[in-house]
């Protein structure tokens, strides 16, 4: 699942024919092989919402095993530049607080403030990242950010993901998100949606983020920018190589 069409083309053409598409609740569901392995691509459009929304279908009515969720997103911290990938170890929705009835980021009558992702899928999902960034010719400006640091290559890192419903635009509510959650490393509008939905039916997932830009007043120009320009090479470089090896694990004797 992805939030922009930019970063589902190229999985969506490495599929074998027939690729079926089935529209429910007005988005396009592609269903069909990727390296031997039966996979369901969806654009959820963007936010909290509608990443739930998208979540429950591609449960109920796709029978889906596990989800992973590609996209971009602000960077918060400060280790973290453009051009690197954020593999979620926990999300958090950043904009959730009903306080006083419940403490903030809370969950109402789920009791919990974060979700975890699943180990074992974001650990394959971080080592095809770092195998992905590693081999990048960044010597052509292949994925390096507008104003990188000399001789720093892109990294990847693991870390809490924090979602909410606003793309962080300015600089001040990217710092005042980073002073009441230090711990974050981006933010983004779709993942601690689709991973509460997750918890909730018991399905494993993973959540990989590109970041794009860092949150502030030239976020709308960066994030643009690296979507026209590079999201798409990030998203089958790492996952189409990741859904191979899920297909080698599934069909591995034994398993
Ligand atoms: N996704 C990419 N950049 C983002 C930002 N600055 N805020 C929210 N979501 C994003």
């Amino acid at each position: 699942m992805a939030a922009m069409p930019e970063e589902l083309e190229g999985l969506v053409s490495a599929m074998t024919p027939p690729v079926v598409v089935q529209r429910v609740a007005m988005r396009d569901f592609y269903s069909g092989d990727i390296a031997g392995q039966p996979c369901v691509v969806v654009l959820s459009r963007i936010g909290k919402v509608a990443a739930a929304a998208t979540t429950a279908i591609l449960i109920e009515t796709f029978n889906v095993k596990e989800i992973v969720f590609a996209g971009l997103a602000g960077g918060i911290h400060h280790a973290v530049q453009i051009g690197d990938i954020v593999v979620a170890s926990h999300l958090i929705q950043h904009d959730l607080d009903a306080r006083p009835l419940f403490d903030r980021y809370e969950i109402p009558m789920l009791g919990l403030s974060q979700f975890e992702s699943d180990p074992t899928l974001s650990l394959a999902i971080f080592n095809h990242s770092s195998a992905y960034l590693s081999e990048l010719p960044i010597e052509n400006g292949g994925a390096l950010p507008l104003k990188a640091a000399a001789g720093r290559r892109p990294q990847t890192h693991q870390g809490i993901i924090a979602t909410g419903d606003v793309f962080v635009s300015d600089p001040d509510s990217g710092a005042e998100i980073r002073q009441r959650l230090p711990e974050v490393l981006c933010v983004e509008m779709e993942g601690a949606a689709m991973a509460q939905v997750c918890y909730e039916f018991g399905v494993p997932f993973a959540v990989m983020r590109v970041v794009s830009d860092h949150a502030d007043h030239a976020a709308k120009d960066h994030f643009s920018d690296f979507l026209e320009k590079k999201a798409r090479h990030y998203t089958c470089g790492v996952l189409l190589k990741f859904i191979a090896s899920r297909a080698r694990l599934w069909t591995s004797p034994g398993l």
